[in-house]
């Protein structure tokens, strides 16, 4: 039997300081869930829960507050200026204080006495760790209140991407933007880099005057574009929330607290793609209570941008390539809005439960999505996604299978698997609304939003306040052993429930009507289909085609240059492993204009199988590098590391 990871995180709790904890602003709060909730206790971080992905020590002191002032140089591609941080010493012995930094040049660094006049500090800055850079050590006898680090990034930051001007849509600006999560933020700015620490922030940033600078806190959609820009984010947030985008950027409103900033060429696209997102925003809040974080903005970056959506609070970061003309990717706001409650307001502590934010978004996307566009719609991206699940458990460490991992599981925060977090995470929480029925699970979930608003916790408070709020209140639906099973054991559990859907038993039979006989499926009924069911068409059909029956789908379907990149990921795989190389000229286009990783790397993966794939793989990867984020560049060339030191391997021997 296993003996439940609680109850020996719970013996093992340090006696260090509890996770951030903040009430929401009494005007935000929200109505009491409708039954009296179980109180969960307030234990200390256990020793198992600590992040080991920061050098911080957040049980002696917190950054309570950080103020930016910034200068950026799109020239010399960096930010240069200091970070001000106001300190809470909790630990009385504690008189240093740990920063995570990577490839940041630390200038100065001075404190604050009680005098008011500020006094140089020694440091000292340690050689870097590839995957958690340099750790910063400030030595401050006087446990100063405020603390200034004067710095400048590095040109290759992990988590900027700088862009010339020809890698935009309008051509004649640069553009640069960050990407912090999961452990980038430090390489932008020097931090407690760790989602348990929460703090405020300001920033003062300089610009050149045709730049308008946005950030992830209170953008104004009216701000003069005069390259002085100041910004406030008044509730407590993660370091990896923290974001910046310059460039010549526009709005165009959605409604009175959401719009759209974009490329003018793009922005009135844009609008129009996600013009349901004020609806959205309704939906979610009938569910979870209300949105928080006033403004609900959505950036679309360059196609560069290396995911899909980022939450950053107040201004989602998203990818270009998610419109497509026909709202049928939108789930991604759908997600990076739900993150709103799932994530920026109930943060996870470490990445160990990554989770906690994205099992739980991915949850709540999908029944925005249903609320919006019907459970059929629904059902399809469930089903895809349960697919892609099945096919990555075949390949992982049943290690990384489990939705709360180990310490030591995860070298490197970013090698999480997403199908596990996402998808698996999601497939729980939608066993537990099947068990107890949306009647209790809604107001649960609302409930455990409100009771660990704006704190950052570990899965075991997650099952701790399951277990009181909804195991013991209503007894004989799910048992300790099953929610374990979900949380900490390998695969899917048999309790999973199944989902059927129609519209995707339609395709399967078309594509085997096509495979097996040779007759293509019905327009009338393909002119219906949404990019779901084109992606369900692809990803159905056998290990590899003749070119003939390529040839016959591309005279039909175009897939070839398709300008869906969802499509595109699952069409391009499929051409490369059955040798069609009518489709080279536009998978080297493809991989050249989109840094989306998901979109592009099973494409890379394909290509270096082969030695032919290969050197396609390299050639387009040197011409394609300079308009790559550093993320998905480290990602393709390990990719092409990994096949040229197994070449057998490669060559399918
Ligand atoms: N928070 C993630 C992006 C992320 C995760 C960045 C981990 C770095 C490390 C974001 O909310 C996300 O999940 N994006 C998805 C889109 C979504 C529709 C599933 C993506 O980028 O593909
Ligand atoms: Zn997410």
């Amino acid at each position: 039997m296993r003996i439940s990871i609680l109850s020996v995180c719970l013996v093992a709790a340090l006696a260090a300081a509890g996770c951030s904890r903040e009430s929401a602003p009494a005007s935000d709060s929200s109505p009491p869930a409708a039954t009296p909730e179980a109180k969960v206790s307030d234990t200390a971080v256990a020793a198992a829960d600590r992040d080991e992905h920061s050098y911080a020590q957040p049980d002696r002191v917190r950054i309570d507050d950080l103020a930016l002032e910034l200068k950026v140089d799109f020239a010399a591609k960096t930010l240069a200026g200091s970070a001000t941080y106001t300190l809470d010493w909790t630990d009385p012995k504690a008189t240093e204080l740990v920063l995570d930094t990577r490839e940041l040049k630390i200038e100065k660094i001075a404190g604050e006495g009680a005098d008011g006049k500020w006094q140089d500090l020694k440091f000292a800055l340690a050689d870097a760790d590839k995957t958690l850079g340099s750790k910063l050590t400030i030595d401050a006898p006087q446990r100063n209140k405020r603390i200034r680090v004067a710095y400048v990034t590095s040109p290759g930051a992990s988590g900027l991407q700088w862009l010339e001007p020809s890698m935009t849509e309008g051509k004649k600006q640069p553009f640069m933007f960050s990407q912090s999560q999961q452990i980038h933020a430090r390489s932008w700015v020097p931090l407690q880099d760790t989602p348990s620490v929460r703090f405020t922030y300001t920033a003062h940033v300089t610009a050149p005057k045709d730049a308008m600078v946005l950030m992830s806190a209170d953008n104004d959609p009216k701000a003069a574009r005069d390259g002085d820009y100041s910004f406030k984010m008044p509730q407590k947030i993660p370091s990896y929330l923290l974001a910046i985008a310059a460039g010549d950027l526009t709005f165009q409103p959605i409604s009175n607290r959401s719009g759209v900033w974009a490329e003018p060429a793009m922005v009135k696209k844009a609008a129009n793609e996600f013009a349901d997102t004020e609806k959205m925003m309704e939906t979610t809040e009938k569910l979870y209570g209300p949105y928080r974080w006033e403004r609900y903005d959505i950036l679309v970056l360059p196609p560069s941008f290396p995911y899909g959506g980022m939450e950053n609070p107040r201004l989602t970061f998203a990818t270009p390539t998610v419109i497509v003309g026909d709202k049928s990717l939108v789930s991604l706001v759908a997600h990076e809005l739900a993150h709103s409650w799932s994530g920026n307001l109930v943060t996870f502590s470490s990445s160990k439960d990554g989770w906690l934010n994205e099992g739980f978004t991915s949850y709540v996307e999908n029944r925005i999505v249903e609320a919006l566009y019907g459970k059929e719609r629904a059902d399809m991206e469930n089903v895809i996604g349960r697919n892609e699940l099945a096919a990555e458990f075949k390949t992982i460490d049943p290690k990384l299978q489990a939705l709360a991992l180990k310490p030591g599981t995860l070298k490197d925060p970013d090698d999480a698997s997403s199908a596990t977090v996402y998808t698996k995470g999601a497939w729980f929480l939608q066993f537990l609304e099947q068990r107890y029925g949306r009647e209790a699970f809604d107001p649960f979930l609302r409930s455990y939003f409100d009771h660990f608003a704006f704190q950052s916790i570990p899965t075991t408070k997650f099952v701790e306040y399951a277990k009181a709020n909804l195991l013991a209140k209503h007894p004989g639906k799910v048992t300790e052993a099953e929610l374990d099973e979900w949380i900490y054991g390998p695969g899917i559990p048999a309790s999973a429930p199944a989902t059927v859907s129609p519209r995707f038993d339609a395709v399967d039979a078309a594509r085997k009507g096509w495979v097996e006989g040779g007759k293509l499926p019905e327009a009338a009924a393909t002119a219906k289909w949404s990019t779901q069911e084109w992606v369900h068409f692809i990803e159905g059909m056998p290990e590899t085609l003749s070119v003939e029956q390529l040839k016959a789908l591309d005279a039909a379907y175009k897939f070839t240059g398709t300008p869906n990149g969802e499509i595109a990921q699952r069409w391009y795989p499929l051409a490369v492993r059955s040798g069609y190389h009518d489709a080279d000229k536009a998978i080297a286009a493809f991989l050249e204009k989109i840094g989306r990783r998901k979109l592009i790397m099973p494409t890379y993966t394909e290509l270096a199988k082969t030695p032919e794939g290969l050197k396609l793989a390299e050639d387009t990867f040197a011409k394609a590098r300079p308009g790559y984020h550093p993320i998905t560049t480290g990602s393709v060339e390990a990719v092409i590391a990994k096949a040229k030191s197994a070449p057998a391997a490669a060559a399918g021997q």
